[in-house]
């Protein structure tokens, strides 16, 4: 007699299996697309009505994945999206994908990650994988998702069915890394969930990497993200003790990377933004509380990033000043509204903060970003891009580069401005040195 277990791997191994993919954003769509170029069934499940809506017409929100692709895996009868989640009844593979932000109190706010598995557990059967992908604190996967969709439905793990955790490691508006070969850690619950989660995973993606548990892999992304959030934090500090010591922090940065071995690039700038970076290290700070462990060096880098938009604004300040003009009542023109280069994603931007914080002094401020047409600032205001670059850059006391988008023509923004401040070092060579400039 064939096991559950030997029944699915069979489904995963001809691609007969259905998978099923919650929540449908900057990750969960990629992927789906990544299962459904394998040759699997996808049913999309996201109550965002607007995003089902827009995959039914074959139309694609996220820039990353092009609208041909989903156009032809809908036609195709090959993707289906709904909001109702009793489709995952017909699921044996699903995966989740859903937000973990932070609550305003900056705990973890797990009610996604609860809400998606509560759906779930209602279409639990025997022969299922499921796979956690949303960044979480360790011990999510083992202390919220198995006792859901095990024991309550009186279903055994690793034999019954078989659940892991895979981190995501998209990196929105990158070419050469992508969802299908960025290698992927998984590490399941138990050693046939780790396989069983590893082989589906690898009939979709180029380089599996198993891990002997789901703490591993939960931490393990963890660890990524921190990484940056402190090295980040420490060249932030780098450059306001350059500011104090009169030495140009991008020089000394270039100069420092010019080593072959033990060192790797990080550059300051006005703030930590995403939905990954400033946040994922505080889930693990949280967790360690309850160690009665102080995550020391996130605490320190998470301080120093997030004053970053303050000092932003006090060097502006300054800058203005040296002019002789006070920021009260100062026009100033944000450039950059996206947190990095080149995508169409405000989350946790820390334009967001540089703009209320220079309005909060009596600043006229506008911005442009040729990727967010509209946004709200942090006191509920609908702002608009100005719809002529150059002319705003013309009439600005400052011009305040915030996000280095590579599509701005730096030398026409330079030519026409009266006084830049440089967050990103965006002017180059153009800036250093130039009077119109200060750079962070
Ligand atoms: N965006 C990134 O670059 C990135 C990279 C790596 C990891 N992550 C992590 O992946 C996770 C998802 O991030 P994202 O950027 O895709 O978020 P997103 O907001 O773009 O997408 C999440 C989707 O989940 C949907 N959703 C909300 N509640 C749901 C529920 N109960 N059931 C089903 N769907 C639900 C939302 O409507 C939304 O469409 C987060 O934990 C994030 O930290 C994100």
């Amino acid at each position: 007699m064939t096991s559950t277990k030997d029944n699915l791997i069979k489904k995963l191994n001809n691609r007969t299996a259905t998978v099923g993919i919650l929540g449908l954003g900057y990750v969960g769509l990629p992927l789906a697309a990544a299962f459904g170029e394998a040759g699997f069934k996808i049913i999309g499940v996201d109550p965002d009505e607007r995003k089902v809506e827009s995959l039914k017409k074959g139309e694609s929100y996220i820039r990353d994945v092009p609208t041909e692709q989903i156009a032809r895996l809908v036609n195709t009868g090959r993707l289906t999206a709904t909001n109702d989640f009793s489709a995952l009844r017909q699921a044996d593979a699903v995966s989740i994908c859903v937000p973990t932000p932070l609550r305003q109190t900056g705990d973890p706010d797990m009610s996604f990650i609860m809400s998606a598995t509560n759906e779930l557990a209602k279409s639990m059967h025997p022969g299922m994988v499921v796979v956690l992908e949303s960044t979480t604190y360790p011990g999510t996967t083992r202390e919220i998702l198995l006792p859901r969709l095990g024991a309550e439905r009186d279903l055994i793990v690793g034999v019954d069915f078989f659940l892991a955790f895979s981190p995501e490691r998209v990196d929105p508006g990158r070419e050469d890394w992508t969802t299908i070969n960025t290698p992927k850690v998984i590490g399941g619950i138990t050693p046939d969930c780790s396989q069983v989660a590893a082989l589906w995973y690898g009939q979709a993606l180029k380089t599996v990497v198993p891990v002997s548990t789901a703490e591993a892999a939960e931490l393990s992304k963890l660890l990524e993200n921190t990484f940056r959030m402190i090295n980040i934090g420490l060249v932030n500090e780098l450059a306001i003790m350059c500011e104090r010591l009169g030495v140009d922090v991008w020089e000394v940065i270039d100069a420092a990377a010019t080593k072959p071995f033990g060192f790797m690039k990080f550059t300051p700038g006005p703030g930590l933004g995403g939905h990954c970076i400033p946040i994922d290290p505080l889930y693990l700070s949280w967790k360690m509380k309850a160690y009665q462990y102080t995550a020391r060096f996130i605490e320190l880098a998470s301080d120093i990033n997030t004053n970053m938009p303050r000092y932003v604004v006090s060097r502006v300040m300054d800058a203005l000043n040296d002019q002789g003009i006070s920021l009260n009542g100062a026009k100033c023109l944000v450039l950059g509204a996206a947190y990095k280069p080149d995508v169409d994603d405000i989350r946790e931007s820390p334009s967001l903060d540089v703009i209320g914080l220079l309005e909060k002094k009596g600043a006229q401020v506008s911005y442009h970003d040729p990727f967010i047409p509209h946004l709200h600032t942090h006191d509920g205001a609908q702002k608009d891009s100005v719809p002529n670059l150059i002319a705003a850059v013309r009439e600005a006391d400052c011009v305040v580069i915030v996000t280095n988008h590579s599509q701005y023509d730096y030398p026409v923004i330079l030519e026409s401005s009266r006084l830049i401040f440089d967050t990103r070092n965006a002017l180059g060579k153009l800036g250093k040195g130039h009077p119109k400039v200060v750079r962070l």
